[in-house]
């Protein structure tokens, strides 16, 4: 079989069969096919796009083209969540603790930030000690005792998702229903968890401008999960604007931090989110009866304190120091230069945001990386004054930013202010859930 006739023929629109798919992902892995023909067929694959049955044989030719996890000697069902790339998502460092509290066993692999979206790895990473690399043995040590562990791949998994990503990430051949379905799910997969549940943004921020598309990529995601064995849950939910108020590591943590102490309202979008996600893993975790209970048991997590506690112990397992993780100390972690709000210009409401652009301005102070290499600050980034639908006076704040390095001060300002559009007369607000995609839904 020559490559280049594997490329024409998804070139022509026709299905791979597997040994095709198995020898491209193999071939590619191993450098037997060069970058040049297999972005050709990642260009083939946007275009011409991959049936169901082709999209799982390249899940599983990933996922197998390096290590996977084996956690089958923890006990329970093993939990996951995974998020596509939101701004201001700190669900994980909520949920995860959350769904421990209620007697889940929560093992999760976790990617860092690139770009606009923040990495649960690098938040974690903000406080003082936290180690996210981790042995599997120790991992699932932590997991046993605490319920709840969260560290960063290993070197070999999905070997074959780091190479064909950055090769995608250089040929505009991301934005592809199957080739991110297979990217995120052998990863997934590979991670050794029986249940995930999935959070597909769709919006401003997110890879999925339009609903449709996520609601696809969800559904092509949940199928994978069914056809290897998995219980697999997606949410699809607004990326229209930042989903928490904080945009930044350690200003996320505190925020998770405030949620898991009961100081954020039951209709903030953040809490909700987490609940919506939390109540996901806990039926699949067979964990409660009816959604009514896992909400009522996540919320009980919440008012008596025990999330906050897996948060904490987890990382102190983790080295870090966990005294920073209560309302006493959290704001030391935040501590900063100068602040400065970003005002208003004129009256109005706030009509539309771009998560991005403001994700971007986020990540321009400090807090996020440009290149794979660049350095963090923990402490910066943004607090959101407003959300769509919110009034606003010339003058009032938009955000606040916390800033150390002011270098790039003047385009973080003109960014954020770009990317908050207001209206002089209100418009309806769009909800932050749109729906939730189940094996039923196949
Ligand atoms: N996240 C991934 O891990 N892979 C993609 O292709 C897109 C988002
Ligand atoms: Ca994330």
């Amino acid at each position: 079989m020559r490559f280049v006739d594997v490329i024409d023929k998804k070139a022509e629109g026709l299905a791979l069969g597997r040994e095709e798919i198995d020898a491209m992902i193999q071939g590619y892995t191993d450098g037997d096919i060069p970058d040049y023909q297999m972005s050709a067929m990642c260009m083939a694959i946007r275009l011409k796009g991959m049936n169901a049955q082709e999209t799982a044989w390249m899940t599983d030719a990933m996922m197998h083209s390096g290590d996977t996890a084996d956690l089958s000697d923890l006990r329970g069902i093993k939990l996951d969540k995974h998020s596509t790339g939101g701004v201001g998502d700190t669900t994980t460092l909520v949920v995860a603790p959350l769904v421990a509290a209620c007697g889940g066993t929560v093992a999760k692999m976790s990617g860092r930030g690139l770009g606009h979206t923040g990495g649960t790895l690098d938040k974690l990473e903000s406080v003082p000690g936290t180690s996210v690399e981790i042995s599997l043995e120790r991992f699932k040590d932590i997991v046993r005792e605490n319920g709840v562990a969260v560290i960063g791949q290993s070197g070999n998994l999905v070997p074959a998702d780091k190479k064909i990503y950055a090769l995608r990430d250089v040929t505009a051949t991301v934005r592809s229903i199957p080739l991110i379905a297979s990217s995120i799910m052998s990863k997934k997969l590979a991670s050794g968890a029986d249940a995930i549940v999935l959070d597909v943004k769709t919006g401003s921020g997110a890879f999925m401008r339009e609903k449709e598309e996520a609601f696809a990529l969800a559904k092509e995601m949940v199928s994978i999960g069914n056809a290897m064995g998995r219980k697999v849950r997606a949410l699809v939910t607004d990326m229209n604007q930042p989903l928490g108020m904080a945009v930044g590591n350690a200003l996320e943590v505190r925020e998770a931090v405030q949620l898991l102490s009961g100081m954020i309202p039951e209709t903030d979008p953040l809490y909700r989110v987490c609940i919506l996600l939390g109540v996901q893993m806990m039926r699949m975790g067979g964990l409660a009866q009816t959604d009514a209970e896992a909400e009522k048991k996540l919320k009980n997590a919440i008012h008596d304190g025990s999330g906050l506690q897996r948060l904490r112990r987890m990382i102190e397992l983790q080295g870090g120091d966990g005294s920073y993780i209560s309302m006493d100390r959290i704001d030391e972690l935040v501590q900063v230069r100068k602040k400065i709000d970003v005002t208003a210009q004129e009256d109005g409401f706030v009509s539309s945001m771009d998560a991005e652009e403001i994700g971007t301005a986020a990540q321009m102070l400090g807090a996020g990386r440009a290149k794979k290499d660049d350095t963090i600050d923990p402490a910066v980034g943004l607090i959101m004054q407003v959300r769509c639908g919110y009034e606003v006076h010339k003058g009032s704040p938009l955000c606040t930013l916390y800033v150390n390095d002011d270098r790039a001060l003047e385009e973080v300002i003109a960014k954020v202010r770009n990317a908050v559009k207001t209206d002089l007369q209100p418009k309806p607000v769009n909800d932050m859930v749109y729906g939730i995609v189940t094996e039923a839904d196949l």
